[in-house]
This record gives C-alpha cells, sequence and structure tokens, in this order.
C-alpha cells in the first residue's frame, strides 16, 4: 500500500496525452483483484474538508449525503482497469471512457454522472425525488455564461429595490441580519416569555481569542456589549442589571413569576409567536454594528406584512403541508404544519417576489432553470429555522446543519438578496455556487498525490459539454445523458444495455430524502423548473422510495431496484455501490436483496466516507468515516469475494489495516461495519452452504474478540 502512496500517482505525466481510451469492463477489475484504495482515501480526505470547492458542479443546492467525487472516479477507473497500477494511472491521467454506459439508479446530487461525464462515458441517471434529479441537471447541463449573467440581471431588475426597500434601517444603512426570538406564554399566568437560554446573541467563533460580544438587555431591550472572559451579567447604559442567562434551561423555560414549563407544552401545538429585537447594518463606510430594534424597523416590517397580503396572487409562495415523518415530527411538536410556517411574512414576501421574477423570466431554458435551482437553495439560509453563528465565520447556520428540521428558538432573518457582506444570499450564492459550477463543467479539475501531497490538477477530464435528455432513445451524438425523475425499479433502458451501474443507495435508517425535500419542493412547484417537474403534488414522498427502517421493506424496495439494474445490466457489467450500515440487518437485507436480484458479490472495499454520523443499536449516534465499496457481477460470473467466512474477515481485516496505516482514521462502526459486510456478502455466494445464523455468530464474534478496539473514542478523529 505505501508503494501506492508513494510511487504511482506522480506518474501522471508519463502519460501526458493521457487519452487512453478504456471502454470495456475488465474481468477481474482492479475493483475486484488489487484496489488502491489507500491512496484514494488520501485524496478523498482532502476532498471532504471542501466538498463544495472540489466539485462546485454538484452543490449548486442542497442534497443530502452527497458522495465524494474523488471515490467514484476511482471506481469508474477501477472497473476499466485490472490492477492498482493501472487504476492508479487511469485515475490520474486522462482516460476515455467514451462508448461506456455508466448507470445510477440512486443518482441524488449527480456524484457518479459527473465523474463518469468528465471521462465522456454515456451517462442515465435516475432518482424518485425531483429535487435531485433537478440538481443532476444542473451538474450537467451547460449554461452559456453571457446568457445567465443577463437571465440573473432581469431578475435583479424586477425585485431587488423592493427587496433592499425591505431591508434598512432609520439612518438609511443596509440591514443584513433582523435577530428575532421565538415567544411562548407561560399557561399558568400568561406570561410571554422570550425563548433565550442565553442573552447574548452575537458572540465569535473563537471567543478565547475574541471575547466581545452581543447582548440584549431584557429589561430595555437595548443591545448591550459584553466581555466574555471578564463579564458575568450584562450591565446596560440605562442602569439595567441581569444575568447573562436567558429563561430557558435545556426544554424547560420559567416564566417571570417562576412557573417552569417545558416549551412544547406551552406552546400547545401551535407555532411560536416570534419578536424581533436587534439587527446587523452595514455603514456606507462598511462597518458593521448591532444596533436595538426601532419603532422604524417595526413599521417596516408592518409594511412588509401588508405587501404580503396585497401582492399574495403573484407571489410565488410555498404550498403544502409537513407530512409526519422522522424528519418533520420534532417541528410538528412545535406546532409547524404549512411550509408557509417557516418563513415571517418579509420572508414570504421578499422570496415570493424573486421566485416570481424567475418564473416569468424570459430567458434559455437552462439558463431559467439554473436561477431556479440557486433560488431553492437560498431558501435554505432564508427561514425561521436558521439562526446565527456569529462573528469569524460564515453568519448563516442554515436549516440543515442537523438532519431533521429543528425549530429554532432565535430564528435570523436575512437578507435575501444580500449584500456584499451577506453570506448565504441569492446574490452571493450567483457566484459562489452558479459561477464556480459553471467554470468547473468547463474545465473540470481533479486531486491526485503528488508525492504524499494532495494537489488539484486541470485536463485530467473532458469539460461537462453534452445536452442532456430525458428518454433513453433521445440518446445520441451530442446528448450523452439521460437524466429522469422516476422509480428505479422500473426503466426505460433495454435489457443489457448498460456496463457499468454505479451508485450509492440509501443506506437503511439513515436520512430520509423526501421528508426534507418536500421544504424546496413546496416552493419549486410553484416555477416548474424543467419540462415534466411534478407541479400539483404537493409532497415528493413516493412509496417506492428506498428508505425503511424495517429491514423487511428496505429489502424489499431495495431488491426491486437491483432486480431491474440487473436486466440492464450487460452480462460481463458491473455492479459496484457504497453502503454503510450500523446494523446487522441492514446489511442482511442488503445481501438478501442482491442475491435474489441475480448478483453475486466479488469484492468489498472499504473506503473513506463523507464524515457522518449513523444510529447503532442501542440508539446512541457515532460517526462513520467509511464506506464499503460493494462490487457485484451477475451470478455465476467472477470469483466470490470470499470462500468462507474466516477468509472474508481476514480479507475485511486486511483492508482496514491497509487503511489504518495510510492515516485513515476509523471508529468502531466503522470496523463493524466493513467486517458484517464482508461476512454477510458470502450470502450472495452461490456455494455458500452456511445459514445466516452461522455468518451473523462468525462476525459478531470477529467483532467480540476486536472489542478493545471497538472503543469508538480512541480511533475517531472528528472534523464536523
Ligand atoms: C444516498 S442518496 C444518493 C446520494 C448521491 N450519491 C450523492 O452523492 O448525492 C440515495 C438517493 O436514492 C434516491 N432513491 C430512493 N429510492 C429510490 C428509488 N426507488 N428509485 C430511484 N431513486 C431512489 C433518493 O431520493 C436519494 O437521492
Ligand atoms: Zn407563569
Ligand atoms: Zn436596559
Amino acid at each position: 500500500m505505501d508503494l501506492q502512496l508513494n510511487g504511482l500517482w506522480g506518474q501522471q505525466s508519463l502519460f501526458p496525452a493521457g487519452t487512453r481510451s478504456l471502454r470495456r469492463v475488465l474481468l477481474p477489475c482492479a475493483l475486484e483483484s488489487d484496489f488502491p484504495a489507500a491512496a484514494i482515501s488520501r485524496l478523498a480526505e482532502h476532498e471532504s474538508w471542501r466538498k463544495e470547492v472540489h466539485r462546485p458542479a454538484t452543490h449548486t443546492h442542497k442534497w443530502w449525503a452527497q458522495r465524494l467525487g474523488t471515490v467514484f472516479r476511482a471506481i469508474l477507473t477501477a472497473a476499466v482497469t485490472g490492477d492498482a497500477k493501472a487504476a492508479g494511472t487511469a485515475y490520474a491521467s486522462r482516460p476515455d471512457l467514451e462508448g461506456l454506459v455508466v448507470y445510477d439508479p440512486f443518482a441524488g446530487s449527480g456524484t457518479t454522472l459527473v465523474e463518469a461525464a468528465k471521462l465522456r462515458a454515456t451517462i442515465v441517471g435516475r432518482d424518485i425525488n425531483p429535487v435531485a434529479t433537478l440538481v443532476q441537471r444542473q451538474a450537467l447541463q451547460p449554461w452559456n455564461e453571457e446568457r445567465l449573467r443577463a437571465a440573473y440581471r432581469s431578475v435583479e431588475q424586477a425585485c431587488r429595490k423592493q427587496i433592499d426597500a425591505l431591508h434598512v434601517s432609520a439612518a438609511g444603512d443596509a440591514v443584513l441580519y433582523y435577530f428575532w426570538v421565538a415567544v411562548a406564554s407561560c399557561p399558568r399566568c400568561d406570561d410571554q416569555v422570550d425563548l433565550f437560554s442565553s442573552y447574548v446573541f452575537a458572540r465569535h467563533a473563537y471567543p478565547r481569542r475574541y471575547p466581545a460580544a452581543q447582548a440584549t438587555c431584557p429589561s430595555c431591550r437595548c443591545v448591550v456589549g459584553v466581555d466574555l472572559s471578564t463579564d458575568d451579567r450584562i450591565r446596560c447604559r440605562k442602569g439595567h442589571e441581569s444575568p447573562l442567562d436567558g429563561p430557558v434551561r435545556g426544554q424547560y423555560m420559567t416564566c417571570s413569576c417562576g412557573h417552569r414549563t417545558r416549551v412544547v407544552d406551552a406552546l400547545a401545538g401551535s407555532p411560536p409567536g416570534y419578536r424581533m429585537y436587534a439587527k446587523l447594518v452595514v455603514r456606507p463606510d462598511g462597518t458593521k454594528a448591532y444596533e436595538a430594534v426601532d419603532e422604524f424597523d417595526t413599521r417596516l416590517f408592518e409594511q412588509a406584512e401588508r405587501l404580503l397580503a396585497q401582492g399574495s396572487g403573484s407571489l410565488v409562495q410555498p404550498v403544502g403541508n409537513l407530512d409526519d415523518g422522522i424528519n418533520t415530527r420534532q417541528a410538528i411538536r412545535w406546532g409547524y404544519r404549512r411550509w408557509e410556517q417557516f418563513f415571517n411574512a418579509r420572508q414570504l414576501y421578499c422570496l415570493g417576489l424573486l421566485g416570481a421574477a424567475i418564473r416569468d423570466l424570459d430567458a434559455g431554458a437552462a439558463e431559467r432553470e439554473a436561477l431556479t435551482t440557486l433560488f431553492s437553495g437560498t431558501l435554505e439560509f432564508n427561514n425561521l429555522f436558521c439562526s446565527y453563528k456569529g462573528e469569524g465565520t460564515g453568519a448563516v447556520r442554515h436549516m440543515f446543519s442537523h438532519h431533521i428540521l429543528k425549530p429554532e428558538r432565535v430564528p435570523l432573518e436575512a437578507h435575501p438578496w444580500g449584500t456584499p457582506y451577506s453570506s448565504g444570499a441569492f446574490s452571493t450564492l450567483f457566484e459562489s455556487r452558479l459561477l464556480r459550477a459553471h467554470a468547473y463543467k468547463n474545465n473540470p479539475h481533479d486531486i491526485v498525490l503528488e508525492g504524499d501531497r494532495p494537489v488539484r490538477r486541470f485536463s485530467l477530464s473532458y469539460p461537462l459539454s453534452g445536452r442532456v435528455v430525458q428518454r433513453w432513445e433521445d440518446i445520441g451524438p451530442g446528448a450523452t445523458a439521460q437524466v429522469v425523475c422516476g422509480d428505479s425499479a422500473s426503466t426505460d433502458l433495454p435489457d443489457e444495455s448498460v456496463d457499468l451501474v454505479v451508485t450509492d443507495p440509501p443506506f437503511m435508517d439513515n436520512v430520509h430524502y423526501s421528508e426534507l425535500a418536500d421544504f424546496f419542493h413546496a416552493w419549486l412547484t410553484g416555477i416548474v423548473p424543467f419540462a415534466g417537474y411534478p407541479d400539483s403534488a404537493v409532497s415528493t414522498r413516493d412509496p417506492q422510495e428506498v428508505q425503511s427502517a424495517s429491514a423487511e421493506a428496505f429489502g424489499a424496495a431495495i431488491e426491486a431496484v437491483w432486480k431491474e439494474c440487473c436486466r440492464v445490466l450487460r452480462p460481463e457489467g458491473l455492479l459496484a455501490f457504497t453502503f454503510h450500515q450500523a446494523r446487522i440487518a441492514g446489511w442482511t437485507a442488503l445481501m438478501l436483496a442482491l442475491r435474489n436480484a441475480g448478483f453475486q458479490a466479488t469484492a468489498i472495499q472499504p473506503i473513506k466516507a463523507e464524515m457522518s454520523t449513523s444510529v447503532t443499536k442501542s440508539g446512541a449516534s457515532e460517526p462513520s468515516n467509511l464506506d464499503s465499496i460493494i462490487v457485484c457481477r451477475k451470478l455465476g460470473i467472477g470469483t466470490p469475494f470470499a470462500a468462507s467466512p474466516s477468509d472474508a474477515t481476514g480479507k475485511a481485516l486486511r483492508h482496514l489495516d491497509a487503511l489504518r496505516r495510510a492515516g485513515i482514521a476509523f471508529g468502531a462502526g466503522d470496523v463493524a461495519s466493513v467486517v458484517r459486510g464482508s461476512v454477510l456478502s458470502l450470502l450472495t455466494s452461490p456455494d455458500c452452504q452456511l445459514h445466516l445464523r452461522d455468518l451473523v455468530e462468525v462476525s459478531e464474534r470477529t467483532l467480540a474478540q476486536m472489542a478493545p478496539e471497538r472503543d469508538p473514542s480512541k480511533d475517531i478523529r472528528s472534523h464536523r
């Protein structure tokens, strides 16, 4: 493995033109025989720090569980080469996969699709969620930069003035942020309680070095500077003194008479009220200042309320209700029932204007679609579930920093169009998301190792220039990308038409994509970003979505997709996907589904994954840092991954050891996932005589013997 780290990766200069054509999946291929997992993991780790900078094409909009492009480039290049050396060379040069058909049935934001298109493969992407389809289309679809900028300017013309006019102080300064606090009334005395846990509302990300902070005086509501290294009380200019702590502790609030109530009980099924208490303004000289809210601010907000009421017919507005689900439950408990309630009146009005300007845009279809996506992405930073991160860091903590919809007691209202000082605004994201993606699509870059150091290289990939079509029969010269929204259990792909299925399926009981995507969908239906986007359906939930905590339901849904993959895959083709699973039941369901669909596992390769958390059997969540790449062939083709359970555990532990020696940190949950996957892969082997029970016993015994190593705190270097 060390050889792979040092020797292999500097060699791309040996292939200056680097256009070797690799159009065949090899048997066995490098994924099965000898995969440079350690070197790839180093690169993947580097990418994981700033995914959006390294892979901007897939980051024009939020999607969940986005995978690392490095890993998928490595999977693709290892499928068409025979050993680690050839795979490494292909990865770090510019192989040409023209003519090879690569299919991703769970395409998400389009990571596989982009990596395959960058090597000129013909690509097919499907996802059951229309918001994912939208993100994929932006990743692939070419834009005309002049038209894109012109379209942006017409949107600006149509709405910016009105939006600016509602984000201004009495002195005429632009307001970057308004600070709000949720209010609940005490059920015993009706006292209105501001749900602050601390009256300090703005502090620096590194308070030890920068202890200056801002607090709001609970008596007169003025803004007071405090020094966190010395002050333990607030002392305002009018002489009021109060503690820094507010009336909320944990889930409880205490009213001024001392009644202690759970916040959700006080809310009694309706969302909290909100009170605006401070703002951050930018002065003409560019300095920023925190100020208390005054009469002018209150009247301005009332004006927004009136404008919203008058304009509701022509504005784009969010539609639909929150349906019960793992991710929506907490918001529903707080009383939120409709997506509209995630926004205050000024947000509804300004976002509604912006949405309408894009809806009515007379521009190229691709450019209008790009701005629609940008608009949708802006919503994430402009709603009442956002909060303030403070100074010294991107100011807005967006609503999806948690994987559930978590109500916010101290919401931050940002200027949705934005100023040069804003973060997460339409105008700033235009640069950082759309223009950056555009530059990347025209001149993509990749990460390679130079000696032991990850470096960025241009010209190892082809520009993304193909037209995107919705039907297989429309694939042809100049149109080498099919992107479809639909259940991948049935497709329009002919039998044996695909060389490679490369994907990242939902992990059992993990992110509930559609529950979260509905937040965006609620607005997108009013704009209809592309032909065929559902314009009436109120939810993106679908009974066929692979997503269940029950192993049976998960297994049945994923099996239907694998069956279809088996039908469309060429006999010599290959299925490779990433997977991670804390619960053994998830592995069992997955392997049985593969077997029933006609696949057998020929390799399991642990690899660096995007850091995430998974839920363990005990209900505790722990970080996971490794995925397994599961490599499969049609039954009867190739050699099973392992001959026996001990062979499987031996291979798993050797793979893990190689990663550890390369400096890749991982934890107990990662070890368990890889060992379980490796042993249970025997379920797909036609020669395996062992029962499920025996396999489970072997994997659990192996893990128990490794017990000292399974202390999660030991290995994990947390980086998120
Ligand atoms: C783990 S995500 C893929 C993430 C992707 N690798 C990325 O980097 O963005 C899995 C995707 O599968 C989709 N999905 C779930 N069930 C599906 C089905 N039956 N057919 C098609 N797509 C499905 C989900 O909507 C989700 O986007
Ligand atoms: Zn009370
Ligand atoms: Zn005061």
